[in-house]
């Protein structure tokens, strides 16, 4: 594990690091989102070694991170306006493109899609070790498959420790859930294959129409093809069961007798008695930021329930909902 500061990083530790990918290894990295597990995406065994790592099904495609527009464009078949306008806007940033791949893109990146995610992040440590190892990054999140997204480095080792060459620890990430995921490569209006941190309305004001957005809350019913394995409906869940209350379901009394609690928006009037843990993230924006930190917290107090009290179905709390479904089951009873 090497310190970087997350806004000055040492250059000698990026070069470092940066060495470490140019050999074929694999380095977890902070972006403004969540910590990625980083190899040279032109290189298919390097990547394989991300696959093996996670645990992942090699059939799942990874974003390419780019240090710039050019690189982007190299990367793809075709770079069409719409690109250049969503660049201009949210690069960098939070935003990932889905576009017609070239062949510089090898099978093992896009799970043999014709298709590549392209994300330029803009935390500073990312930007600058892109550009140190002078090639684009392959990276998913830093976490073993399915389990919940690293927003610090100590949740990176403890999935992770032993399976992966080097962590640069720059501190928690800023935004703390997964980039925004559209895909140019359709119809119009372009697909949210993801919900995140850039929302329908603001893709909306620069698409000029309402992008589709069929990874809502529908496509989470059994059944559904997946567009994009981000969707699938169990993704993203702690080790320990939680189960979800919306709004307005009353948490049944005895129920939070040992469970560790999560609240999300406004005070309820039933927060359970006896919980281990109790935490409160009361506005989208903090929600965001400590969500997963908060769910790796309240899995490690090993409390065999978690209790989560769902946030209102608003657009600012969307992103964090959607991860939220995907992490939890609806309470069902107490045989349940
Ligand atoms: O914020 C983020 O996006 C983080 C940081 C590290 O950049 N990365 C991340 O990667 O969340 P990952 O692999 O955990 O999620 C990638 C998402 C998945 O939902 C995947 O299905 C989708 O992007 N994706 C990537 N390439 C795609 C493609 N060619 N077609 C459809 N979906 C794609
Ligand atoms: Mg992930």
């Amino acid at each position: 594990m090497l310190s970087v500061d997350p806004l000055r990083p040492d250059p000698k530790a990026l070069a470092e690091a940066a060495s470490v990918l140019r050999s074929g290894g694999l380095v977890a990295f902070p972006t403004e989102t969540v910590y990625g597990l980083g190899a040279m995406a032109t290189d298919p065994s390097s990547v394989r070694r991300i696959y093996e790592a996670k645990g992942r099904p090699s059939t799942n495609p990874l974003i390419v991170h780019v240090s710039d527009r050019l690189m982007a464009e190299r990367l793809s078949r075709n770079w069409p306006e719409v690109a250049d306008r969503l660049a201009n806007a949210f690069w960098p940033g939070p935003l990932t493109l889905v576009l017609p791949r070239t062949s510089s893109v090898p099978d093992e990146v896009t799970g043999g899609r014709n298709t590549v995610g392209l994300r330029m992040p803009s935390a500073p440590v990312a930007l600058g070790l892109i550009q140190a190892a002078g090639t684009p990054l392959a990276a998913p999140s830093a976490n073993r498959s399915n389990r919940v997204s690293p927003t610090r480095a100590e949740h990176v080792l403890a999935d992770l420790e032993g399976r992966i060459d080097l962590v640069l620890d720059a501190g928690p990430t800023t935004i703390g859930l997964e980039s925004t995921v559209l895909d140019l490569s359709c119809e119009t209006p372009y697909r949210i294959l993801r919900p995140g941190p850039i929302s329908a309305e603001d893709l909306a004001q620069v698409l000029g129409e309402a992008p589709a957005e069929p990874g809502g809350e529908v496509a989470l019913k059994a059944g559904e093809p997946l567009l994009s394995p981000g969707l699938s409906a169990v993704h993203y869940s702690p080790e320990t069961p939680a189960v979800r209350f919306e709004p307005g379901e009353r948490i049944p009394e005895g129920l939070g007798r040992g469970c560790a609690y999560l609240q999300l928006g406004e005070e309820r009037p039933d927060l359970p008695e006896g919980a281990l843990e109790v935490i409160r993230l009361a506005d989208p924006t903090t929600a965001g930021r400590e969500l997963y930190s908060a769910l790796h917290t309240l899995d490690r107090k090993r409390a065999g329930l978690i209790v989560v009290a769902m946030p209102p179905p608003l657009a600012a709390w969307r992103p964090i909902r959607d991860r939220l479904l995907r992490a939890t089951r609806p309470f069902r009873g107490p045989l349940d």
